[in-house]
């Protein structure tokens, strides 16, 4: 029986355990976690508590357990090298080695990347390591701009002109503070406008399998409003697309995905293993890339991992095995051709001031209509309790995606204790209203 060590404790590491479950052949699941996830610990044989960029105390689980291979969840290990330490020890991974999850830990990497092997898909941007510069800069984009730290900031650390700030001047007090008082290299882009999508895919090195196109929704507020989080819910469509998009775009976005995983090849001498991240923009111009991830995304995978069949061709471990042994190219593909929401409920007052304490009672939920996935809380003394970031996602699969949006609200709402949702993720309304932006600005 293969031994599989799982790392990290979020909703996104509890479906992947779940898939890897509910495959054909059985496993045994070690889990490195950092909150006691009570999903995650019921299909795990043993756990560790820990810090999961711990790069020591990983190895040491690996070693004391036997482990086969292992499925990294969530970027700061990819970043802190713990693929390269497993390496050492010939325990394989699903995920990339460090110089390769640059693709993520590394804005200005990326669109050098893009650059050099002329994957025509970047805003204009220019990385500073000063302040020299980036008045001019900031007028050549016609005052239409975004800053981003160079590093890794879990998706809210990126500023949007008229979003998170209104004026140039206000733009260049911020870009000030991160390159002052915070000694950040800060790339600046042209502002895009469009709509957001995910393309992830399955990577061995050399062949792509490629999976649906899922809309994620960043801002915490209905209407796409407030801050950005980590992600308030997602929604997947029975044909693999989104309705604002032609099949060309999905298309392109998986030419795309297929050039940066050669190009890293190629810069490299090393294949990408693991999971490719596209976060595509559709725009005026076609699609260009807002970012890329090293991972899968987080509620992006409560959506496509919920679409393997249950005697299908393929299930979630044969991927696995395959990204390992570099076989992608021969799994056929065999995903549900259903629509898929998933919405998160969080804590009351995230991101910003989120209560950090507090208990939710999922007991009047009927999980026969939706799965459930743990995210950060704590189980101790038989209750779930909040720990201040997203709390549980719940995920509804079905042929019509405004049917399964109608599922999931009826059952979240039934979630007990402080935590909000987003009513409009997935609703008809919602989606007509991107569609309509969309036909606005490519007529
Ligand atoms: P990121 O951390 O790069 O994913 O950025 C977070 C969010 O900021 C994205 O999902 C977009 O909504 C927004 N954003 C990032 N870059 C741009 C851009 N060049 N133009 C418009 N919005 C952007
Ligand atoms: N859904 C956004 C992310 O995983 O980065």
């Amino acid at each position: 029986m293969q031994k599989i060590l799982l790392i990290g404790s979020g909703a996104r590491e509890h479906a992947i355990a779940q898939a890897l479950k509910n495959s054909k052949e059985k496993i045994e699941l070690y889990s490195f976690i950092s909150n006691l996830n009570p999903g995650i610990i019921d299909f795990s044989t043993n756990y560790r508590l820990g810090n999961v960029v711990n790069v020591q105390d990983i190895l040491d689980y690996a070693r004391e357990n036997k482990i086969n291979f292992a499925v990294i969840g969530p970027e700061a290990p990819l970043g802190a090298g713990v693929v390269d330490a497993l390496e050492k020890i010939n325990i394989p991974s699903v995920g990339p080695v460090q110089k390769l999850a640059q693709l993520e830990t590394s804005k200005s990497f990326t669109r050098d990347l893009l650059a050099e092997y002329n994957i025509n898909v970047s805003p204009q941007f220019k990385t500073f390591k000063s302040m020299e510069g980036v008045e001019d800069w900031i007028r050549a984009l016609d005052g239409n701009f975004v800053i981003k730290p160079d590093g890794l900031t879990g998706g809210k650390g990126v500023q949007v002109i008229g979003d998170h700030f209104s004026t140039t001047e206000e733009g260049l007090e911020i870009i000030k503070k991160l390159i002052n008082n915070n000694n950040e290299r800060v790339v600046i882009e042209e502002k895009l406008v469009g709509q957001e999508f995910s393309l992830m895919s399955y990577c061995d090195g050399n062949n792509l399998l490629h999976m649906p196109a899922v809309q994620d929704h960043k801002r915490v507020g209905v209407g796409d409003t407030g801050p950005n989080t980590g992600g308030m819910g997602s929604y997947s469509c029975a044909d693999f697309s989104l309705p604002f998009l032609e099949k060309q775009d999905i298309e392109n976005a998986k030419k795309i995905n297929n050039q940066v995983a050669q190009a890293l090849k190629n810069k490299f001498n090393k294949g990408y293993k693991g999971f490719l991240y596209g976060n595509f923009i559709k725009t005026k111009n076609g699609l260009k890339i807002i970012e890329y991830n090293a991972r899968l995304g987080d509620p992006e995978a409560m959506n496509v991992l919920s679409l393997f069949k249950e005697n299908g061709n393929c299930d979630f471990l044969q991927i696995c095995e395959a990204i390992i042994n570099g076989s992608l190219d021969k799994i056929e593909p065999d995903f549900k051709k259903m629509a898929s929401v998933c919405k998160y409920a969080v804590p009351q007052g995230y991101p910003d001031n989120p209560i950090k304490e507090g208990v939710i009672d999922i007991s009047d939920v009927d999980q026969s209509r939706v799965n459930v996935f743990y995210a950060a809380v704590d189980a101790r003394e038989s209750n779930i309790h909040l720990i201040g970031s997203r709390a549980i996602a719940l995920v509804a699969v079905h042929e019509n995606v405004y049917e399964a949006e109608k599922i999931v609200e009826q059952e979240i709402k039934k979630i007990k204790g402080p935590v909000i949702h987003r009513a409009d993720i997935g609703t008809r309304e919602l989606i007509e209203k991107k569609v309509k932006m969309m036909k606005g600005i490519t007529k």
